[in-house]
């Protein structure tokens, strides 16, 4: 370790347990007030000596590929991830090494552009087309809808439909009752010593109950396909094909057992729909509570689309609106903090970070920084209105959504797509409109509203 290094400054908090209560208490708040009062790199100790977790907070854009950027140096062992292997197994998500990059290639065939601007997008403007029609049939213009509730059902059909060929609107109940789950892992990720699944107390049994329903719900979708010859649901061969070929692989290097493509389902179900939905319904919200910026999207969607559903190719062709879901990912950053361990002694931005230390890069607090993004808390989508050559909030990494280096999110062409697409299908709709003020969230796996998020919806004439 160079000897110029220096400690690590700590956030200070309250005495013998430092964070522990704020971290219980409000996440979020507790990262943007280390990154804020202490600087870029801030340990945040948790818990009574002797009985400490302790992590290492880095909001400096400059330092993000240091981490992120390498896996052997900065690995996934944290105990986040362990929560996640022991809720989901080890998916790629959660994966690392040749596990990992055994998996990443076996789907890359999933994530190609190809894929992702064809059959993908056709299912992406039907499903929202499905949505729009049933608010408009239920009365949902009288009363309103939940942004939430409603994006969720949406981006749960669509990769239902696109990765597993599945029709997800039975099991969208079941999920939903299993939300704490994510929530529950968090909290277990950042407490010095989560008490062992094993030991029944209510909080155990009930994360136990919500991971077997979502276990049921992939069985659910696996059983569905081995009762069809072909999952073809106008995807090609999707995801759940793939994996069930390689169950079947003579290769022992390429063969699955059942419960990788158990895992493997359950995870991409998660990822593929929670995320989105997040930015979703907090980019519908501040649209609603924007008649600036709505009135400049809908514009651009009528003279783009004139009145004909939007296709794949619309995308580049609307870019206010691409750049209003990049401003809603920026605000509400889904996966709000993204955690590595560090496994040998490190210098990180010129403090000693032992091994072993948990570093959390963490877009949340980076996409708030008022140092890159002035008047942070302001939803502008002019943000990201740049000549090329500039990156959004002046560095490569200040706006990271989809992470940085060899994990990038392999979801990201999709999940940009599906949001442009969905929002110009129901923005060419409806008018919306809404009284929340601001959005209140909560830090589970991913973020989340922590409140309803109440839109009203008004046909557009014409
Ligand atoms: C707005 C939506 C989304 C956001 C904000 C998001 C965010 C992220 C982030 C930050 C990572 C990096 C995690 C790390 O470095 O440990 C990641 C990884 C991943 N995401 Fe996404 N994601 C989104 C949508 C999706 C979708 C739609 C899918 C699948 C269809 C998906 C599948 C994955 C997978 C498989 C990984 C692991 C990649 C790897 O380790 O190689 N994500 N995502």
């Amino acid at each position: 370790m160079p000897t110029n290094s220096r400690p690590l400054p700590v956030l200070p908090g309250a005495p013998i347990v430092g964070a522990a209560l704020d971290l219980r208490r409000d996440y979020l708040g507790t990262v943007l007030r280390a990154a804020r009062e202490v600087g870029p790199v801030t340990r945040i100790s948790a818990g009574p000596p002797g009985w400490r977790a302790s992590f290492v907070s880095v909001t400096a854009p400059g330092l993000v590929l240091e981490i992120l950027g390498q896996p052997q140096r900065y690995t996934r062992d944290t105990a986040g991830y362990a929560e996640m292997r022991w809720a989901f197994g080890n998916g790629m998500p959660t994966s690392q090494g040749d596990v990992w990059l055994r998996q990443r290639r076996l789907l890359a065939p999933v994530f190609t552009p190809r894929r992702i601007s064809g059959s993908y997008a056709a299912v992406m403007v039907e499903e929202s087309q499905k949505l729009v029609a049933g608010w408009r049939e239920h009365g949902a213009a009288g009363t309103g809808i939940d942004a939430h509730d409603a994006m969720v059902t949406l981006t749960s059909r669509i990769i239902g439909r696109v990765l597993f060929g599945a029709d997800m609107a039975g099991a969208i109940p079941r999920m939903v009752s299993a939300r704490h789950v994510g929530d529950t892992l968090l909290r277990r990720g950042v407490v010095p010593h989560p008490m062992p699944v094993r030991v029944p107390t209510p909080a155990n049994r009930r994360l136990v109950a919500g991971v077997r329903t979502l276990r049921s719900v992939v069985d659910d979708v696996i059983t569905a396909r081995r009762s069809r010859p072909s999952g073809d649901d106008g995807c090609g061969e999707d995801m759940l094909t793939l994996l069930l070929d390689a169950q079947r692989s003579e290769d022992p290097d390429r063969r699955l057992s059942d419960t990788e493509v158990a895992d493997q389902v359950l995870i991409f179900l998660l990822a593929g729909h929670d995320t989105t939905a997040t930015a979703l319904a907090c980019l519908l919200v501040e649209l609603a509570r924007s008649p600036h910026w709505q009135s400049v999207l809908r514009t651009e969607i009528g003279e783009v689309l004139a009145g004909r559903p939007a296709t794949a190719a619309d995308v580049s062709r609307l870019p206010w609106t691409y750049r209003a879901v990049c401003e809603a990912l920026r605000l509400y950053p889904p996966a709000h903090t993204i955690a590595r361990v560090a496994a040998a002694d490190e210098v990180l931005g010129g403090y000693r970070v032992p091994a072993g230390s948990t570093v959390l890069v963490t877009p949340w607090a980076v996409h708030r920084s008022p140092d890159l993004w002035p008047e942070p808390d302001t939803f502008d989508p002019g943000r990201f209105d740049l000549p090329p050559d500039r990156h959004p909030g002046g560095h490569r990494n200040a706006w990271l959504p989809f992470g940085a280096g060899p994990h990038t999110c392999v979801g990201m062409q999709l999940a940009m797509q599906e949001a442009v697409l969905a929002v110009a299908t129901i923005l060419s709709a409806f008018d919306l409109s809404t009284t929340v003020d601001t959005i209140k969230l909560e830090a589970a796996l991913s973020l989340h509203p922590a409140t309803a998020l109440p839109v009203r919806l008004t046909p557009v004439a014409g």
